[in-house]
């Protein structure tokens, strides 16, 4: 089963939407493997958008992701990465599909609220970014029977 890195940011944490984001994820079947709230560092901030280095951005990214407290949490499921993208909808939310998370809580694209890995590759660079292999929890749900085919 596919595993995902998802980043609840600190403009979504500030506004108190930690819940939200976490039901919408959760509701659609995906498992919740691990989960914390931390501070990130300048440093993990640096290594997590490595890919966008020098991109007129970057700068502004690195500050707006270690402004505050985020949630990151690891989601098993079939397809989760695609399935996460999809629910978070695109990257500026003004261009994103209304229902998905980005356009029914945001505006701009320097405060979209939410992070997905965007392919197996970069799921499996990020999840060992920000967890270590004992804090993914492989274990299943009495309900899983009724969610995974
Ligand atoms: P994410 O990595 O956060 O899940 O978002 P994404 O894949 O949809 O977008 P990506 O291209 O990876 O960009 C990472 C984050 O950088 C900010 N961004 N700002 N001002 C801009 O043109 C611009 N482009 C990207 C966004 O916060 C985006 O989520
Ligand atoms: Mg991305």
């Amino acid at each position: 089963m596919e595993r995902t890195l998802v980043i609840v940011k600190p403009d979504a944490v500030q506004r108190g939407l930690v819940g939200e984001v976490i039901v919408r994820l959760e509701r659609r079947g995906l498992r919740i493997v691990a989960l914390k709230l931390i501070q990130m560092t300048a440093r993990l901030a640096e290594r997590h958008y490595a890919i966008h280095k020098g991109k007129p951005f970057y700068e502004g990214l690195v500050q707006y992701i270690t402004s505050g407290p985020v949630v990151v949490m690891a989601l098993e499921g079939a397809r989760a990465i695609e399935v996460v993208r999809k629910t978070m909808g695109a990257t500026n939310p003004a261009e994103a599909a209304p229902g998905t998370i980005r356009a029914d809580f945001g505006l701009e694209i320097g405060r979209n609220l939410v992070h997905g890995s965007d392919g197996p590759d970069t799921a499996a660079f990020e999840l060992a970014l920000f967890f270590a292999e004992e804090e993914i929890l492989g274990y299943s749900r009495d309900t899983d029977r009724w969610i995974f085919e």
